[in-house]
């Protein structure tokens, strides 16, 4: 695992078993995340990028099943092999390390609960220590100015509070908790996290806050669900977030902003993201590094300059030119995807290239860097091997 990587996904094969017969969705598929950086992962439909991504959180959907394959993640330093961790560790490392935003904002909101509701579970659950410090923080604030019994119940909310900090298992902690009269620090630290709220969806650019932290599902635009989901997912500062087609289901100019949004938060917070998306001018506005997926292959790895300026592998040729351009011929890439039940036996882009020789037929090209940082699938490249 290189240094500053902080996933590394390493020779990943996913079949699905279908009535049709064994989808071989993931052949082999490696790459690294580098911390800090936005790598876009592209390609068409079908290629694969869902599944690649929700492997990382080691979420494998029926009738998917992982046939080979390693996931390292590196969290502060320490190497976890995320497909051997027990079902507890890596709920943890999911909410707490890596987040995922979907296409579909409104199935990752639930209809019942408001926005604050749902984000406020995701603070008492990942930050409660940072939760309880702004609390005590404020008590000792109003405890300065308060007098008579209010004094007294302040100090009682205050020792409580430090008990919650230094041991929360504490009997007389758990039973002042269920008694209402004495589990009123508990309204403090709810009123703490709706700080913590509006703060957070004010840096979304989410105009009045403190109006909709209050709204449900339902009563948001689109673009405002996907922010409200994308708080949902920052709430435990992740140290990476997957995005898969966040903005496909968004109109142009809300996709512009949330897609500033995203590279705002990266310089921010300085978290790794995993962009997925079908679309190379969203990858060009976004991206730092890109991955290109061909029906469960990796094609090509490099930085977006050296993709767009010169692309090695002929389909990210192909996908470059079909990019829509004013004034230019729309140029679509001919054929179609081949069956991944029965995917040819050497380079799957086979039937669909024109560059095509004798051996991209029987042997399946190899990813290698071909130029410093530059990795290409091809034979066309290195002479096959
Ligand atoms: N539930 C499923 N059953 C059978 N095949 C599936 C299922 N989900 C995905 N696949 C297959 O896995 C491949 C990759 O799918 P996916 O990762 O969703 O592609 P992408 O996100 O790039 O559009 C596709 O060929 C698809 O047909
Ligand atoms: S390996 Fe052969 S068929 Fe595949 S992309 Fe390269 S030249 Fe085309
Ligand atoms: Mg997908």
């Amino acid at each position: 695992m290189e240094e500053e990587n902080v996933v590394q996904i390493k020779d990943l094969y996913l079949n699905f078993y279908t009535y049709d017969g064994v989808v071989k969705a993931l052949d082999g598929v490696s790459f690294g995340i580098k911390k800090g950086e936005i790598l876009g992962l592209v390609g068409e439909t079908g290629s694969g990028k869902s599944v690649t991504s929700l492997s990382v959180l080691s979420i494998f959907v029926p009738p998917g099943r992982l046939q080979k394959g390693q996931i390292d993640i590196n969290i502060k330093g320490k190497k976890y092999d995320i497909l051997s961790l027990n079902d507890a560790t890596m709920a943890r490392v999911r909410g707490k390390y890596v987040s995922m935003i979907f296409q579909e904002p409104r199935a990752a909101l639930n209809p019942v609960y408001t926005v604050g509701d749902q984000i406020s579970e995701v603070y008492f659950h990942h930050r409660k220590a940072e939760l309880v410090d702004n609390t005590i923080a404020q008590l000792r604030e109003d405890l300065k100015k308060a007098s008579g019994l209010r004094r007294t119940i302040y100090r009682a909310d205050l020792s409580l509070l430090e008990k919650m900090k230094n041991n929360p298992k504490s009997v007389s902690l758990r039973l002042s908790m269920k008694i209402p009269l004495l589990n009123r620090f508990q309204n403090r630290i709810k009123t703490e996290a709706r700080k913590m709220i509006v703060q957070m969806l004010k840096s979304l650019n989410i105009p009045d806050p403190a109006r909709v932290i209050d709204m449900y599902p339902h009563e948001l635009s689109g673009g405002m669900a996907q922010r409200a989901v994308i708080a949902m997912s920052l709430a435990c500062n992740p140290m990476m977030l997957i995005a898969d087609e966040p903005t496909t289901s968004l109109d142009v100019t809300v996709q512009a902003q949330i897609l500033l949004l995203i590279k705002d938060l990266q310089k921010k917070f300085h978290t790794s993201i995993l962009y997925v998306t079908h679309d190379l001018g969203v990858v060009a506005e976004t991206c730092d590094r890109v991955v290109v997926l061909y029906a469960g292959n990796v094609a090509e790895i490099a930085n977006v300059f050296d993709l767009y300026k010169k692309p090695l592998h002929p389909y990210t040729q192909a996908l470059l030119e079909s990019i829509p351009r004013p004034g230019h011929k729309f140029i679509s890439i001919r054929g179609i995807v081949p069956s991944l039940v029965d995917p040819p036996k050497g380079c799957r882009f086979y039937d669909r290239c024109d560059y095509t020789q004798e051996k991209c037929l029987h042997i399946e090209p190899q990813l290698v860097e071909v130029e410093k940082d530059h990795f290409v699938a091809c034979h066309l490249h290195y002479g096959g091997s």
